[in-house]
């Protein structure tokens, strides 16, 4: 009987080489969907802006410091125990029923009624966002959505070859008045809307929420045109100053299809998020989450269900909310100290998120190189729009650096505004100050235009 030689005696196999080309031997053979695709400018930057010398109000990360470990591990160690073999298994493909029970309570608290049956468990709400339009959107279909919006969001719509149309916002979300007008142009082009995509509470990047009279007249606008709504709501229990609004969801269960997730209130690395949707849409829902996935994985399922059973989930999003508010006040205070005049900027009750508007004629594509030469990073406007809007828009996150970084972060950025600011002087090229501020309505290119 021979022997099977043992692993050591084996000759050393020579390391597997990258091979590193730009060229692209399968360009002729990729979808057409494909050419959408392209790197957004979030991640491009994640390189630099993730040495520890940059200080990043570019990423959107949630901080998940105050996690107790210590009950998750356990929480964890006993699901493994007790229940490994059922969670380690392939599962349902619209998620385990104990985890769409518990996301029904969840759900509750900002006010939304539902059956477990009507909820969809997804990886991430983006994967939500991935299933709703696959559902609805064939290539060419218009989408509308807030000027400016997730740049998510924009990616999945670009995927799916969808054409977006954006709808002005105030300082109250998305505006009534420029969701009629992009209606109306719509109707008259003879083109037929698949749904308005919204982020109500907290915006993403813009800051700002919608009010509860804002919801109504969004909605009854909804109805008489007979709009699908997609309402996503990632920051709905991190608010700072009340109670969370009632969602759009809330106050209207067949026009609404919801988005959820447990990035922000738990952690992002589980991938769990959810989709509530009218029972005909649900039905559809599953059999496209069967066909992408099988199922959606059941042990961050049931590890989201313990975490949920065994702690106090509703004081740890305190928890969160605290922490959030004490760096958002942050920010606010380094922006008030730092930025020159003409800069202006919300103050957002809740997320992570701030927009910071420049003086006209800085543009904060062109200057982000410089900004991160003085170690300093943001996402210029322009990643939000899919038309080349927003060159004189800035996201700055205040989520995951500590307050004393974002204070740092923020002197940093002053400097940088104030050069260039300078240098647009001396070459007269500074255009005249803008009253309308952050509020500066936007404005979609003309047809002609590029
Ligand atoms: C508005 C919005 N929607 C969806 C997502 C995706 O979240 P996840 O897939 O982690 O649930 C994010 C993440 O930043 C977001 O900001």
């Amino acid at each position: 009987m021979t022997s099977s030689p043992e692993p050591s005696s084996r000759p050393a196999e020579p390391p597997v080489r990258r091979r590193d080309t730009r060229l692209d031997n399968y360009v002729d053979r990729y979808a057409v969907r494909t050419h959408g695709m392209t790197a957004s400018a979030i991640r491009a930057l994640f390189a630099v802006a993730n040495r520890p010398e940059v200080v990043s109000l570019a990423g959107g990360m949630p901080n998940i410091t105050d996690l107790p470990l210590d009950v998750v591990g356990s929480s964890l160690q006993r699901l493994v125990l007790d229940d490994g073999r059922v969670a380690m298994q392939y599962g349902s493909g619209q998620g385990e029923p104990m985890l769409r029970e518990a996301i029904c309570e969840v759900m509750g608290l900002e006010g939304i009624a539902a059956h477990p049956d009507d909820v969809t468990v997804t990886v991430g709400s983006q994967q939500g966002l991935d299933l709703v339009t696959r559902l609805f959107c064939d290539p060419g279909d218009v989408v509308l959505c807030e000027a400016p919006s997730y740049v998510g969001a924009l990616g999945v719509f670009r995927a799916y070859q969808c054409e977006v149309r954006h709808v002005g916002m105030d300082a109250e979300g998305l505006s009534p008045q420029a969701l009629r007008e992009a209606l109306e142009v719509l109707r008259q082009q003879g083109k037929r809307v698949k749904f308005l995509y919204t982020i109500p509470s907290f915006h993403n990047p813009a800051g700002v929420t919608q009010s509860e009279q804002r919801r109504r007249e969004i909605l009854a606008i909804a109805r008489e045109a007979d709009l699908l709504l997609i309402e996503d709501n990632p920051y709905g229990l991190l608010g700072f100053d009340h109670e969370p609004l009632p969602t759009l969801r809330s106050l209207d269960s067949e026009l609404v299809i919801y988005l959820g997730t447990f990035s922000k209130t738990f952690a992002p690395g589980f991938r769990i998020g959810w989709v509530l949707a009218p029972h005909a849409v649900r039905e559809k829902l599953v059999l496209a989450q069967e066909s992408a996935t099988l199922c959606p994985p059941v042990f961050s399922q049931f590890a989201v269900a313990a975490y949920l059973r065994d702690h106090d989930w509703r004081g740890q999003i305190k928890v969160f909310r605290e922490m959030y508010r004490e760096r958002r006040d942050a920010m606010i205070a380094g922006l008030a100290d730092h930025l020159p005049a003409g800069c202006t900027w919300n103050t957002p009750a809740g997320g992570f998120f701030v927009w910071v508007g420049l003086p006209a004629g800085l543009d904060a594509q062109a200057m982000l190189p410089r900004a991160v030469t003085a170690r300093v990073a943001y996402v210029p406007g322009t990643a939000f729009y899919t038309d080349g809007f927003g060159s004189r828009f800035m996201r700055l996150s205040y989520c995951y650096p500590t307050p004393e970084r974002i204070i740092e972060g923020t002197r940093r950025l002053g400097e940088v505004l104030n050069r260039e600011a300078a240098l647009h002087e001396t070459f007269g090229t500074v255009g005249p100050a803008d009253p309308a501020g952050p509020a500066l309505p936007y404005q979609a290119p003309r047809p002609n235009q590029s």
